[in-house]
């Protein structure tokens, strides 16, 4: 009997072609996971189009709703989550920090995506911008398991350079690593929904799909 793929929320802020990534592996027959959910902050997020045309069930909750009370907030959305039977946070350019209550809920459940190889570039939301002001010659895009409390900190799930070219702008060089992100963070997707992700400390081992199935 095929096992039954694991439910996975997107928590969106902006453009969303992450999301529209992770929307087309997800319809790939062998995807170990289905976006049930996505989630924003804002009201105006494009991403959240993306998510109607999908027809994937989407909601924002604007700071307004909640007299901008990110706790209050954070609550709201965990309800949410929970109430859909949600089993994976995934945050594509999502870019607000969540209560503790949220990582409490989701222990070793909550991915992001960030546009450098982290820690190189982490704490912000001009990482493009800094590796093109820094000078480096290689960049890329990591996803990790969020922490409490930090954003780009968390454990390393995987990893994917890119060169910066000499005549690279900040949108050239975004546009690259959008696309190694594409395949990225719905590789890791995959990887947490068939329990291949084993985590101790600051390590993510990745488990072969047999000893995963074991
Ligand atoms: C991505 O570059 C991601 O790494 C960062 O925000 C950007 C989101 O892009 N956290 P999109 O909305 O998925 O197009």
């Amino acid at each position: 009997m095929a096992r039954s793929r694991r439910r996975v929320a997107v928590f969106v802020s902006g453009r969303g072609s992450n999301l529209t990534a992770l929307l087309k592996r997800a319809a790939e027959p062998d995807f170990p996971g289905e976006i049930v959910l996505v989630l924003s902050n804002k009201t105006e997020a494009p991403a959240l189009q993306i998510a109607r045309k999908w027809n994937v069930p989407c909601k924002a909750f604007p700071a307004e709703d909640f007299r901008r009370d990110r706790g209050a907030r954070d609550l709201a959305m965990l309800e949410r989550l929970r109430h859909d039977e949600v089993e994976l946070i995934v945050c594509a350019g999502y870019n607000m920090l969540f209560i503790d209550e949220i990582f409490k809920a989701y222990p070793d459940a909550v991915l992001n995506v960030h546009p450098s190889l982290l820690p190189a570039f982490g704490g912000g939301m001009h990482a493009v911008e800094d590796a093109l002001a820094y000078g480096a010659k290689v960049t890329g895009c990591t996803v990790q398991l969020i922490e409490p409390g930090e954003a780009d900190g968390g454990p390393i799930v995987l990893q994917s350079p890119v060169p910066i070219e000499p005549d690279d702008d900040v949108e050239s060089l975004h546009q690259r690593i959008h696309e190694a992100e594409w395949k990225l963070l719905p590789d890791a997707v995959a990887l947490w929904c068939e329990n291949r992700l084993v985590r101790d400390g600051r390590h993510v081992r990745i488990l072969s799909p047999e000893l995963a199935r074991a």
